[in-house]
């Protein structure tokens, strides 16, 4: 049996919604300060709809097919339903990862949070820097093997 399911290859070669939305609604980064690993994500939130998002990753293949799905499950959806989007139920959605790469779909579940608490600081008046965007504390516990590079696509 293969290592990578269809899905995971053809979202990791063709990944969806790969980009940047200048004016964006909500942004979130996560990463890996071990391997280097990051994911941003990019949320155009209307009346409570997600009308657009895009990624930027810089991680391996898995971390892109992730990514990829993870904002074609959320994309049209309701702002309370992408937080409760799992990283299960975007591994399920690409047929399965192997187990030791399960972690790479973590990365888009916290990357979709992170841009949502952003969206939800600003609602509230809250102005955050860019620079303070990234998710810290996700960083840690995490390991990786590889990294491939969809920024600037
Ligand atoms: Fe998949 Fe690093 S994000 S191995």
């Amino acid at each position: 049996m293969a290592l990578y399911s269809e899905k995971v290859m053809d979202h990791f070669r063709n990944p969806r919604n790969v980009g940047v939305i200048e004016d964006a609604d909500g942004v979130g980064e996560v990463g890996n300060a071990k391997c280097g690993d990051i994911m941003k994500m990019y949320l155009k939130i209307d009346n409570d709809i997600i009308t657009d998002v895009k990624f930027e990753t810089f991680g391996c293949g898995s971390a892109i097919a992730s990514s990829s799905m993870a904002t074609e499950l959320i994309k049209g959806k309701p702002v309370s339903e992408a937080m409760a989007l799992t990283n299960k139920a975007v591994a399920e959605a690409l047929d399965g990862l192997p187990d030791y790469k399960m972690h790479c779909s973590v990365l888009a579940e916290e990357a979709i949070r992170s841009a949502l608490k952003d969206y939800e600081r600003k609602q509230r008046g809250e102005d955050v820097p860019e620079e303070k965007q990234h998710d810290e504390d996700k960083d840690e516990n995490r390991f990786c093997c590889c990294t491939t590079d969809t920024a600037g696509e």
